[in-house]
């Protein structure tokens, strides 16, 4: 288990930022868990936002409850979902391979399709190789725990997605974190790291709850200063940012944006799945040591297929990533006109920054009762007191669906307080 050590950074204890508050004292672990009411008092006053069954999922519509609503809480940034061509292929491969491969990447679970799929991402992100796992979490579990091994050091940024933190707890190495996109404070902390330690420091390109961008052309500065590796994590950065949707280091222009990349099917790519891309060699030795590639399931072929036709589809259809980032401007606009705080959302992920958990849910259920969904977010996916409904674009969105949106939100807002 690796060992945090944080360098001027104040945390609260994590029992208190994932809102568990166990009773650490009984012998019995069900007893432990049973402070855990949050939940139960959240259904009753009719206020819990998650698991919410879709029971239709039309890409820029959906239908819950019996009710169709506008869907502005998804990661299907592009809207490819429902294409045709990505349908079709999943349905051909599901005839074709049946559901699942029933066995690791390692042993019987690859397909054909995983190959392809390797090579289209690597050619599209001009990598040397990748290597797709059954999901991006899996992805970063895999990259951290094979390559961070004792007498190495990830470097987090504060605000990494969960599965950074989860993979460089499951690596033997030791993990320092540095402030939210603070080059100056990765430099410091990156000085402080014994010179003989191997050290690989990972970030998102775009973070997810915030929408925001690393700036990546200073970190990688910092990085090769320090002879460091860098990962980058662009889950919500590809088809998003970036020339064609190639993510942070094109939408930078930069030739050096860092020595790997981790991604996801899960948003724009409209499937399931993951990959890690770079340097054939590092990927060769992710495949033999990633546990995730030997012991779970692999990808299921119709999971995998729908991810190339979707990034066949983005290749081919350019318009949708410039689509999705003309909405996400004028969503950002829209709201930061009206007095929302939005943040420093630079792309088509908007979090509208509620505060208390409470006031998050009531508004969500009104937006949702008015016929809009929205992500409620709180704690532990941001810090306690900064909970916030995600709202996101995709390439479908009408102007009028965004209009009657902004509407909406401007009118509930006054309603609860949240704008003047
Ligand atoms: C930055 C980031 N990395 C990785 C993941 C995990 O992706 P997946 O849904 O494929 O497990 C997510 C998903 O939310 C993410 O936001």
């Amino acid at each position: 288990m690796t060992q945090v050590i944080d360098h001027d950074l104040d945390d609260l204890p994590m029992e208190e930022i994932e809102g568990r508050h166990l009773d650490a004292k009984s012998p019995d672990i069900f007893k432990r868990i049973a402070n855990f009411q949050l939940a139960k008092q959240a259904k009753a006053v009719g206020l819990y936002p998650f698991f919410q069954p879709i029971d239709v999922n039309e890409g820029n519509e959906a239908v819950i409850n019996g009710n169709r609503v506008l869907m502005l809480g998804s990661n299907n940034y592009l809207g490819l979902t429902r294409h045709p061509k990505v349908m079709a292929a999943a349905r051909d491969a599901l005839e074709h391979y049946g559901p699942s491969m029933t066995g690791s990447r390692l042993l019987n679970g690859t397909s054909p399709l995983h190959v392809e799929l390797e090579e289209l991402i690597a050619d599209f992100l001009g990598e040397e190789s990748a290597l797709v796992f059954s999901t991006g979490y899996l992805a970063n579990l895999g990259a951290i725990s094979a390559l961070v091994d004792r007498g190495c050091t990830a470097v987090i940024d504060k605000s990494d997605h969960a599965s950074i933190y989860d993979g460089a707890a499951m690596a033997a190495g030791d993990t320092v974190r540095f402030r939210h996109n603070d080059p100056q404070h990765l430099d410091e902390v990156l000085s402080k790291i014994p010179s003989d330690d191997a050290r690989i420091v990972i970030i998102d390109g775009v973070y997810s709850m915030e929408g925001d961008i690393a700036p990546l052309p200073e970190i990688v500065q910092v990085c090769r200063r320090h002879n460091t590796r860098l990962l980058v994590d662009d889950a919500h950065a590809i088809g998003t940012i970036g020339e064609g949707g190639r993510g942070t280091a094109s939408h930078f222009g930069l030739q050096d944006g860092g020595d790997l990349i981790i991604g996801t099917f899960s948003k724009t790519l409209s499937s399931v799945g993951g990959f890690l891309a770079g340097p054939a060699d590092v990927l060769e030795y992710v495949k033999h040591f990633g546990r995730p590639m030997i012991f779970t399931a692999s990808l299921p072929p119709a999971s995998a297929a729908a991810a190339l036709a979707a990034l066949h589809c983005m290749i081919e259809e350019p318009w949708r990533v410039e689509r999705v980032k003309e909405l996400g401007l004028r969503l950002r606009q829209g709201f930061r006109s009206m007095g929302f705080d939005i943040g420093d959302s630079a792309t088509p992920i908007i979090p509208v920054k509620i505060g208390s958990e409470v006031k998050t849910a009531v508004f969500w259920k009104d937006l949702l009762a008015h016929g809009v969904y929205t992500n409620a977010v709180i704690t532990p996916a941001v810090p306690r007191g900064q909970a916030t409904l995600r709202t996101s674009c995709i390439a479908t969105h009408t102007d009028e669906q965004l209009s009657h949106a902004l509407e909406l939100f401007g009118e509930l807002g006054r309603k609860h307080s949240v704008i003047s």
